[in-house]
């Protein structure tokens, strides 16, 4: 008898437990500017000034606030393709789209 009075509660958490594993995988996809900031400060930061307390970088390279002012920048295959091909001396890796899409979402919180 008690089992059967369970029952519903039981089907409602197992509702909520299909629903959230379905929502999971779209929320491991939304752009992370988290991680954009991570990849930004080891890739970056030796010459654009990625934030605003920044003390590092130079002034050789422009900083991430007027990179974000342009929207071309902020267009996620632009990007991925400027940085397949090393600028100056920047040094020599390969960014996946992830990465970009990631570095783009960092960009936008630095805009102007
Ligand atoms: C070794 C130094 C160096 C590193 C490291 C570096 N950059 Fe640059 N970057 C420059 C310089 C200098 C310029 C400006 C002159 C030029 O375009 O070559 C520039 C220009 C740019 C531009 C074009 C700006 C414009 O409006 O024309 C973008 C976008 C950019 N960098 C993004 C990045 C990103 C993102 C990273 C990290 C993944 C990075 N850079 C790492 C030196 C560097």
């Amino acid at each position: 008898m008690l089992t059967r009075f369970m029952l519903p509660i039981d089907a409602a958490g197992l509702a909520l437990a299909v629903v959230l594993a379905m929502a999971a995988p779209a929320a491991a996809q939304a752009p992370d500017p988290v991680k954009g900031a991570r990849f930004a400060d080891r890739w970056c930061t030796s010459c654009h000034v990625i934030s605003g307390g920044q003390s590092r970088g130079t002034d050789v390279a422009p900083p991430f606030d007027r990179i974000a002012a342009k929207p071309e920048w902020l267009e996620e295959n632009a990007l991925f393709n400027f940085l397949s091909r090393p600028h100056r001396t920047m040094p020599d890796f390969s960014p996946s789209h992830r990465d970009v899409i990631d570095l783009i979402a960092f960009l936008k919180r630095q805009q102007p």
